[in-house]
């Protein structure tokens, strides 16, 4: 059996990348619980994480909600989950200090994502420093095995392989196992075609209201002129993203409606979204409305996130006599 872990930042909804990247796979992959051997499952709200972006701060708690409405929307079933949301547990921002004064700073600066930041960003804190550090007392706290993660997040997860070897080795015991990666390949690209990305701005999101999904769609970016030709087809965003959530017979639909021009097929598109995801928008509307059920959901993982932790966290403190 293995432990599998999963988790998204709360920096808002989650968007349609988030949905086709991790919330189906882990769908998916818990219905298949038998075959993958997967339990113990695990879903985290990184809502400190989410802190790094100072301009979080204001809508934290509400997000965490959005992202839980989201996931019971999408259809997951969560008494099969445990969902937790990381300020509940204060033993992993202790662990953080125990990985901290493990690993070395500079190694920490040249993390793809420290590095982006400095590109983009004058004032720097430091929890951007420490993010990898923080994912790595996610998974470690829970000891998980298997852990789903995008591609750009791959760098991270290593990281916590690092820390686990290392205190394993202080401690002179397996402690913690080396976690895993599953990595979801087929992404769907924003609208830019870049990652879809909140703080790109190139984001769809299908819990938003039809207006704003069809301003969202008529922003994708496309080739300036429609070709047949396979090669040149892969290149176009809009088909690129209509075709991850397509079937055949559609994509051969779509070719019709880009020779008629752009803006029929973006109307294709969204008439594809809105059908596509018609039931999730109404589940969505359900449960975002009962912020007591979420708060229960919640409370329940954090109380049995607690019995999990607590036996990791006496480990680590003993073994820097700090118990
Ligand atoms: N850093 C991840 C992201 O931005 C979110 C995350 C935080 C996470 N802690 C995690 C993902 C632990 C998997 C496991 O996508």
């Amino acid at each position: 059996m293995y432990k599998f872990l999963t988790g998204i930042k709360s920096t808002g909804r989650p968007h349609l990348g988030n949905v086709i990247g991790v919330i189906y796979p882990t769908i998916f992959l818990t219905k298949l619980t038998k075959l993958t051997k997967l339990t113990k499952n695990v879903i985290l709200i990184a809502n400190l994480h989410s802190l790094t972006n100072l301009k979080s701060i204001k809508n934290n708690k509400n997000n965490a909600y959005k992202i839980l409405a989201v996931w019971l929307a999408c259809g997951i079933d969560y008494k099969q989950f445990l969902f937790y949301r990381q300020s509940d547990i204060p033993e992993v921002t202790e662990l953080l200090w125990f990985f901290s004064i493990i690993y070395p700073y500079n190694r920490l600066k040249l993390v793809h994502s420290f590095k982006e930041n400095v590109k983009k960003k004058q004032i720097i804190n430091t929890g951007i420093l420490t993010y990898p550090i923080l994912m790595a007392a996610d998974i470690l706290i829970s000891k998980a095995e298997l852990v789903l993660v995008g591609k750009d997040q791959l760098q991270h997860l290593e990281i916590a392989r690092k820390i686990a070897k290392k205190i394993n080795n202080i401690i002179a015991k397996k402690i913690f196992p080396l976690p895993q990666a599953i990595v979801i390949e087929k992404l769907i690209p924003g609208t830019d075609g870049t990652k879809m990305s909140k703080t790109k701005n190139n984001i769809i999101d299908l819990f938003a209201s039809k207006k704003e999904i069809k301003k969202q769609i008529m922003k994708i970016k496309t080739q300036k002129q429609f070709s047949h030709k396979k090669k040149e087809l892969l290149k176009d965003n809009l088909y690129n993203i209509y075709r991850r959530l397509a079937g055949k017979e559609k994509k051969e639909k779509i070719k019709t409606k880009f020779q008629m021009g752009y803006e029929h097929a973006k109307e294709e598109l969204y008439k594809l979204i809105i059908n596509k995801f018609k039931r999730e928008r109404n589940f969505y509307k359900y449960y975002i409305k009962r912020k007591n059920m979420l708060e229960t959901i919640f409370k329940k993982g954090a109380k049995k996130m607690k019995q999990i932790v607590n036996s990791t966290i006496y480990e680590v403190r003993k073994a820097f006599e700090c118990n």
